[in-house]
């Protein structure tokens, strides 16, 4: 692999050389948001194609908003950093994108002091092909360990600190056997993958959780509605969804810019519907994926094309 390169403190760095204080409160509270955003290669026109790279970087304004975050950069600069950065670090394979907004003052004391605080933004690559299996079908489990709530740490804002809801649910679940995790809101609604949102199929019909039961509003979750309803001719109904729901499904899967589209096949060990990946399932899956590959041209508007020359 060629030298890497990450960008901080307002620069192209090598990758070694990027790192940060042990005092950053970022690193002290968690005080930081995120987003993934995934390239794929595109052999036949040598370029990278980023899915929805300027949406990413709006729910990234939003969520710095939400914890009053100042972002250094329009949304515009960031975009163009994170292409200028596929071409340095010569992405010529499916790349996962990793943008940060952090805290970036060297203090004591949790509050979020503003205006007169120091922010900054963050950015690294890394290979990725797949994050969960989309072929054969996933087990996962209902977690014994509950969603956050808006009051307490938003879903919606894509907070570091907030993830270690994440780590509990999928390493235990992983501990348990299974691929990955529902997780459940207080209320015990189904509330949403370790780091994914969850459809189910019923009747025909696609169900989701609405964004009020403490889910992240997933890009993937936005494009496979859209695709379903434009593409299929399916609806997708957003409303609370309980955990026997997931038991009696016909067909289930997980959405995501990593996961991508995931069959699940079996929930707490009971299989769903025929237990084999399920017709509708498949064909959301296959058109997700020509849809990041560029394949499908009423959706090049999502797809933010850039050249990757080899050297
Ligand atoms: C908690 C959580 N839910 C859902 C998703 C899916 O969101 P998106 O499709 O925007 O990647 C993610 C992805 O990172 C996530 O972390």
């Amino acid at each position: 692999m060629s030298q890497q390169y990450a960008y901080l403190r307002g620069e192209f760095l090598p990758l070694e050389d990027a790192n940060i204080n042990i005092r950053t409160h970022a690193f002290l509270y968690g005080t930081a948001v995120f987003e993934g955003i995934k390239a794929y290669w595109l052999p036949e026109t040598q370029e990278m194609a980023v899915f929805r790279v300027y949406d990413h970087y709006r729910r990234l304004s939003q969520s710095s908003h939400i914890l009053r975050l100042q972002l250094p950069l329009s949304i515009d600069a960031m975009v163009d950093i994170t292409l200028q950065l596929i071409q340095k670090n010569q992405c010529r394979q499916d790349t996962y994108i990793r943008p940060i907004v952090y805290k970036a003052d060297l203090r004591i004391g949790p509050i979020l002091k503003v205006p007169d605080t120091k922010d900054d933004f963050c950015l690294f690559t890394v290979p990725m092909a797949g994050y969960l299996d989309t072929e054969k079908g996933i087990h996962v489990g209902v977690s014994p360990w509950r969603r956050l709530d808006d009051n307490a740490i938003p879903a919606r804002a894509k907070v570091n600190g907030a993830y270690v809801n994440t780590a509990l649910a999928k390493t235990d679940g992983a501990l348990c056997g299974f691929d990955d995790v529902v997780v459940l809101t207080q209320e015990g609604h189904v509330a949403e993958g370790s780091a994914m949102n969850l459809f189910l199929v019923r009747n025909g019909q696609l169900l989701t959780s609405p964004v009020s039961d403490n889910i992240l509003e997933g890009i993937t979750r936005h494009s496979v509605i859209t695709l379903a309803e434009r593409e299929l001719g399916i609806q997708t109904l957003c409303r609370p969804l309980d955990r026997t729901e997931l038991y009696i499904a016909d067909e289930a899967f997980f959405v995501g810019t990593a996961t991508e589209v995931a069959p699940i096949t079996k929930f707490d060990h009971r299989p769903v519907g025929s237990g084999q990946v399920g017709a509708i399932t498949r064909q959301i899956r296959d058109l997700y994926s020509k849809v990041v590959h560029g394949l499908l041209p009423t959706y090049e508007e999502w797809v933010t094309r850039v050249k990757v020359a080899s050297l």
